[in-house]
């Protein structure tokens, strides 16, 4: 079969990465891809906003699964588009990925189905929302409802921070993203990452991960995309993993069906699970970035076979094997970011860093150049282990990492912190 993998991040390197082991596999295609991606597949140019130019690729190139990586396309309807057509997709419809494009219409399904989650409240101007963040009191969590690229959700501590993010977002800060504000309680507890590929009816748990948002060592600075990740996540026991399907993912699938909306793709839920358990702190339609990579580096059946029956509607029966081993990628990024950085450095030692059988690098903003690897972005490399626990692959990252010769660069230091000292206290 032939695919063709829709982005150009560390997320959608391991995918073709992935893909590109399957024996089901003819030729790998990837637009736009990156300097990682051009090794694996054939990397082309091609507009995704314009439907019409993506189906005739495909048609003309014989592209038996279109696999979608950024949720961006997903809410724009690319996935309507290609399914109206007879064209396999993984991803979801426009309409199923409000769940990501909308966090008020994610709430109000929550509401609706007893999911569990903070409690909110919607605004479409700045009065009333700000008059019942008064009433709340702090900590409380201004939102932008729409794609605002991670960066729509304040996390206030202070009563003039909450206002202010609240004037922000209605000021047009985020752009249309803004013009709904969703205000909800500030839950406590350690955040997890809990992945399911959904074929529209049948649920099928993948894995656990964690990610690490802030730029700096210890969770210190600014957010970003996310700057390392592990799986599995050791918070999230078997227990806790069932409740999250009964709880959250399965009434959040049937309640899609019902509404005539049903979801096909991977359900990525952010969870916080607090003292009374798991709740949702928002989906994704999507993979995670940084997550996938470590997602797609534990996964020991054939990704192919997988993302196939999601997208057509046969994931019941389909069974997953995971390795038993733990994965983690450590983000290098280029300096400066996610402030504004500089583009054009040139990487070395790549291959040294990719040689032990556990290590894999995958790329998300470069660039090749003749034989040059050269950074175009702002998080540029995910390098990835595989260890026995959490510990040893931390240690096998980070000793690639110090393979790789790249003074334009930064990394954090302490990826996988959390699990470790679990991994301690549990001998
Ligand atoms: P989101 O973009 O919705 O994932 O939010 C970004 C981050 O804000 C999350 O990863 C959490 O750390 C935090 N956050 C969002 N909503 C809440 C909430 N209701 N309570 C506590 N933290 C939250
Ligand atoms: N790593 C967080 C995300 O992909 O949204």
């Amino acid at each position: 079969m032939n695919i063709l993998v829709i982005g150009s991040g560390g997320r959608e390197h391991a995918l073709c990465w992935a893909i590109a082991r399957s024996p089901r596999l003819s030729k790998l295609y990837c637009t736009p891809g990156n300097g990682g991606i051009t090794a694996i597949a054939d990397c082309i140019a091609l507009d995704v906003g314009d439907h019409d130019a993506v189906i005739r690729f495909a048609r003309e190139n014989d592209i038996g699964l279109v696999v979608v990586g950024p949720e961006a396309p997903l809410v724009d309807g690319l996935a309507d588009s290609l399914d109206s057509t007879g064209i396999a997709v993984f991803g979801p419809s426009g309409a199923a990925a409000q769940l990501e494009g909308s966090k008020g219409f994610t709430k109000d399904l929550c509401a609706a189905h007893n999911i569990p989650t903070a409690a909110y409240a919607r605004f479409t101007e700045a009065t009333p929302a700000l008059a019942y963040v008064r009433e709340r009191g702090v900590p409380i969590v201004i939102k932008a409802d729409g794609l605002a690229a991670g960066k729509g959700v304040t996390v206030a501590e202070t009563l003039p921070q909450a206002l202010e993010a609240v004037e922000a977002c209605f000021a047009g800060t985020f752009g249309d993203a803004g013009a709904e504000v969703v205000v909800e309680d500030c839950m406590i507890g350690e955040e997890a990452s809990f992945f399911a590929l959904v074929d529209g009816e049948t649920a099928l748990p993948m894995a656990t991960a964690q990610d690490h948002k802030r730029v700096g060592d210890g969770d210190q600075g600014p957010n970003t995309g996310g700057m390392g990740a592990y799986s599995p996540a050791p918070v999230m026991t078997p227990a806790l993993c069932q409740r999250t399907m009964d709880e959250i993912i399965v009434p959040t699938v049937r309640a899609m069906a019902e509404a005539g909306t049903p979801y096909k793709g991977v359900l990525y839920a952010g969870l916080m699970i607090t003292d009374e358990g798991p709740q949702l702190i928002e989906y994704n339609v999507r993979f995670g970035d940084p997550e996938c990579q470590v997602l797609m580096l534990r996964l020991a059946s054939d990704v192919v076979d997988a993302l196939e029956a999601t997208a057509k509607g046969t994931l019941a029966g389909v069974e997953l094997v995971w390795r038993d081993e733990a994965a983690l990628t450590v983000v290098m990024a280029a300096r400066g970011y996610p402030g504004s950085y500089d583009k054009g450095s040139r990487i070395c030692g790549l291959e040294d860093a990719a040689e032990p059988d556990n290590v894999e690098v995958f790329h998300a903003g470069t660039e090749r150049r003749g034989d040059e690897i050269v950074a175009i972005g702002g998080r540029v490399l995910n390098v990835t282990a595989l260890g026995e626990t959490v510990g040893k692959a931390q240690a096998a990252a980070y000793g690639a990492v110090d393979a790789i010769d790249w003074s334009g660069g930064f990394c954090r230091r302490d990826i996988g912190y959390r699990a470790i000292a679990r991994e301690m206290q549990d001998g």
